[in-house]
């Protein structure tokens, strides 16, 4: 850590997936909502080759079954967006690390526990190619606390280029060193 430079930036989430998104290939989103981070990324690169959300979307069908990522895709549809895309439909702690492939894009936005931020933070290091990017860490103080541990264990691992922006949400940048 004593290293890297730590370079700030008036980003609010948004503006810094929009520019990161241009040099990424693959996208895996924990937390995406109702879309509005996933909007942002496919318009800056709709080239993408492949999106996983992961969601518990918390919200129940009028059924009461767990709601699905079915508005995500009609947002899609809407945008024209026609590319590769995989739904993980629980909670990231539990289904993340079944997965085997690699993203040089990945958002960590959804439980805000320190253990769940942690966890997450772990998993997704086991498939970054390049940048992790956590919202929320001025606003949730747990998940600040994840992400100053895993900068002390993990600041090895991570380029010169880790940057912390301080918009109200704030968001931390970590870039995986290649
Ligand atoms: C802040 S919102 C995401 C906002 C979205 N990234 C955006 O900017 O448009 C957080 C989302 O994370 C989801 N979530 C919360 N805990 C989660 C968990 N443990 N695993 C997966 N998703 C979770 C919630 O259902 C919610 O949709």
């Amino acid at each position: 850590m004593d290293s890297q430079p730590v370079m700030t930036a008036d980003l609010d989430l948004y503006g810094v997936l929009e520019r990161l998104a241009p040099l990424a290939s693959a996208y895996l989103e924990i937390g995406t909502k109702d879309g509005a981070s996933l909007r942002t990324v496919l318009t800056a690169n709709p080239d993408l080759s492949r999106v996983v959300c992961c969601d518990t979307w918390q919200r129940r069908t009028r059924t009461g079954k767990p709601a699905t990522h079915a508005h995500i895709e009609a947002l899609l549809a809407e945008m024209g967006w026609t590319g590769d895309r995989e739904y993980l439909d629980g909670r990231s702690t539990e289904l993340v690390p079944h997965l085997t492939e690699t993203f040089d894009l990945i958002l960590i936005d959804g439980g805000h526990s320190f253990e769940t931020a942690r966890d997450d933070l772990e998993h997704c290091f086991a498939l970054a190619t390049r940048f992790m990017v956590v919202d929320d860490i001025h606003l949730r103080p747990p998940v600040w606390a994840a992400v100053r541990d895993f900068c002390v264990t993990k600041g090895s691992a991570l380029s010169s280029t880790m940057l912390v922006t301080f918009s109200r949400n704030g968001q931390a940048i970590l870039e995986r060193r290649r």
